[in-house]
């Protein structure tokens, strides 16, 4: 079951630590939400993926927290490597990609597991995808924390969701705005003043 989240109200709202109430204005997803569904997805990752070793290869910058995370908990052999894209658009709004690293690791006749941070549109992983399927692994299997599939441009799933989440920008646990706010422990909304702020800074 893929948890659902929606942004908590009342009393079930979770504090925002106040060195951040200036700038976060509600937690998303918890850290302890993240633990505990990042191991239930660990867990069905390895029931899929048993025997043959994998390779794993993630999306630079935003999946940095996820990845340590996940593949932490799974007991599998996995060879690790990175695709590093960064989507030339300001602020919020994603623009072309640019491919800042490329893959170095074989992945011919393997067993891919795709990881990424968030599908939005769908254009980041539908262009991976293709990319890698072009090298011919023997299966690619898609992976991601956050999907908002409210933008949804692209005719793509990921094989395995952390959490669905509704139409808004998120930071927080390795997502950036504007490269800031990667090292919030959770998932976070921003005061709509810091994005104004931001992207005018960024224009
Ligand atoms: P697409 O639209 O290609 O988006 O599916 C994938 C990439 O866009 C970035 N992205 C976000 N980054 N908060 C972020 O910090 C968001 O809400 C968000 N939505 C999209 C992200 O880099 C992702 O890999």
């Amino acid at each position: 079951m893929k948890p659902s989240v929606r942004p908590a109200s009342g009393r079930s709202k979770p504090s925002v630590p106040p060195r951040w109430r200036k700038e976060v204005e509600s937690i998303l997803i918890t850290d302890a939400q993240l633990e505990k569904r990042i191991l239930q997805m660990s867990r069905e990752i390895q029931a899929d993926f048993t025997g043959r070793e994998m390779v794993v290869v993630s999306l630079l910058n935003g999946t940095v927290m996820f990845l340590a995370d996940l593949i932490r908990s799974l007991s599998l052999p996995l060879r690790l490597d990175f695709i590093g894209v960064s989507s030339y658009g300001a602020g919020t709004e994603s623009g072309d990609l640019v491919f800042t690293k490329e893959l170095r690791l074989d992945v011919r006749g393997r067993d891919v597991l795709l990881v990424d941070d968030i599908l939005d549109t769908g254009r980041t992983l539908s262009r991976v995808h293709a990319k890698i399927k072009a090298l011919k692994p023997r299966r690619i299997k898609t992976c991601v924390l956050l999907n908002k599939s409210a933008r949804r441009v692209e005719d793509v799933e990921a094989d395995y969701v952390g959490f669905e989440i509704p139409d808004y920008f998120v930071v927080g646990y390795g997502l950036d705005f504007a490269e800031r706010f990667r090292n919030l422990p959770f998932v976070a909304v921003l005061h709509p003043h810091v994005y104004k702020e931001g992207i005018k800074k960024l224009k």
